[in-house]
């Protein structure tokens, strides 16, 4: 049975919320790990459904993954039979092209399915190919699905990237580590997670300069050997709380962040006229005051990040006045705007625009989670709604935040995650 969260809204959210480690980040260390022959320890991992996927497929080529406890893994890839990765699940994710990269770049061969993930866009993966091109590599999209790319020897190489990709950066940075002589990524993306990413191949002995500016130069090694890392802290995790916060007119110390990730949600949130604290790892958000409305343009790093674009439209749906967000990055996300004019939204998408005429509250309705972080939305406009929410389709929310209710729940929120229409009812006389 499908589960569901059942929010009664309309409790301001208020308390200490411990933030994870950086999904995005992760997916790409888990899969650049199986690049050494050596024991890899991976800590801070948040334990979420996408980790979990990318954990079987490095046991499925035979590597060794003994989980330490449910935030730390140790990885022995050492033992690796296969250059081949197509499972139902992997086919469901995005970072599974991680795996390319990865592959190529140790064994100058790859066969893996092509990626899935949240349903926000087109979402091509030319500029990965490309690259890997670039780098020497015949590269082509074989029948059945997989990307298959190999190369006799890898050779550095200057290559500029057209579009700034996240995805595109981390891989060809993956696929060049040990390739021949120096490559240089020019309009590189500068996201904290490709400097992550960086860092931990960097301390399994790879030599990458410049990663978080937009030109990354990398030397070729021979090999990688083995490391201990612990995985920078989630910045969309973190700012999801922190829009939680102003939503619900909350008061929320986010602990566990790095508040320099976090300043593009931070100046929109001053904008608006939350107060928001900076500490040495922890940021506060009070919302104290009526919300004022703004502007917003989702950019790449260090601009507004898309990935909080949703859950931002639902603070400025509450806020004093119309306000816009232009998304720039993918065409398809605005996917969730029906769902909440059903909770009593105002919001008009025109292109990649929407525009938000602030409405006094929401009500509560039964919605969908169209994606991840749009589903993270519709609980927040839940949080703030007056009445009953459910939102269905919950697995999305899974692939990208741990326990999101129980750390919802310690901030005074009143919600369950329910699978049976019985307990639904049960919870609602319960609540009312
Ligand atoms: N693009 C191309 N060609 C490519 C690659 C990208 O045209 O070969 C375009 C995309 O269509 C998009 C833009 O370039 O318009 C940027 O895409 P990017 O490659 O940066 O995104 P991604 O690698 O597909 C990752 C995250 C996303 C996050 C984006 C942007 C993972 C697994 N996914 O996706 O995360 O939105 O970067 O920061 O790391 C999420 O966590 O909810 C999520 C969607």
């Amino acid at each position: 049975m499908q589960e569901q969260y059942v929010i009664k809204g309309g409790n301001p959210l208020v308390g200490e919320v411990e933030i994870g480690g950086a999904k995005n980040a992760a997916l790409a260390i888990l899969a650049a790990s199986i690049m050494t022959d050596e024991p890899v320890i991976i800590d801070n991992l948040p334990n979420v459904r996408d980790i979990n996927v990318m954990l079987d497929a490095i046991k499925d080529v035979g590597a060794v993954v003994e989980r330490i406890d449910n935030h730390t893994v140790k990885i022995c890839a050492g033992s690796i039979t296969s250059t081949h990765i197509d499972t139902e699940n992997i086919r469901k994710i995005r970072a599974s092209y991680y795996f390319i990269g990865a592959l190529l770049g140790k064994y100058n061969n790859a066969e893996v399915a092509l990626p899935g993930g949240c349903s926000i866009g087109a979402r091509p993966v030319d500029l990965h190919l490309k690259g890997f091109r670039a780098l020497g590599a015949e590269v082509e999209i074989a029948s059945g699905g997989i990307i298959e790319a190999s190369a006799k020897v890898l050779k550095g190489t200057h290559i500029y990237m057209d579009k700034v990709s996240v995805g595109a950066t981390i891989n060809i940075m993956m696929a060049a580590v040990m390739a021949e002589g120096k490559t240089v990524i020019e309009n590189a993306a500068k996201e904290p997670h490709v400097v992550d990413i960086a860092n931990f191949l960097n301390s399994c002995g790879a030599s990458i300069r410049g990663a978080g500016t937009d030109v990354i130069r990398i030397t070729g090694v021979d090999k990688l050997h083995g490391t201990e890392y612990t995985v920078i802290p989630d910045q969309i995790e973190a700012g999801t709380f922190m829009v939680a916060a102003a939503a619900t007119k909350g008061d929320v110390l986010v602990k566990n962040v790095i508040p320099k990730h976090l300043e593009a949600i931070t100046a929109k949130l001053l904008e608006i006229g939350c107060e928001v604290e900076e500490f040495d790892d922890a940021v506060r958000v009070v919302a104290s005051k009526p919300l004022k409305h703004t502007s917003i343009t989702t950019l790449p790093y260090p601009g507004f990040p898309t990935d909080m674009q949703p859950q931002m439209t639902i603070a400025l749906g509450l806020s004093r006045g119309t306000s816009t967000v232009t998304e720039s990055i993918f065409e398809n996300r605005f996917k969730y705007v029906d769902e909440l004019t059903r909770m009593g939204g105002d919001v008009k998408v025109e292109g990649n625009i929407a525009i938000i005429t602030g409405v006094s509250g929401y009500t509560g309705a039964r919605v969908n989670a169209p994606d991840l972080r749009a589903g993270a939305a519709l609980v927040i406009a839940g949080l703030a709604a007056e009445g009953i929410t459910i939102v269905d389709d919950i697995y999305y929310i899974e692939r990208g935040y741990e326990e999101f209710d129980e750390k919802l729940r310690a901030l005074g929120a009143t919600m369950e995650m329910i699978s049976d229409d019985k307990e639904i009812r049960k919870f609602i006389l319960r609540v009312s």
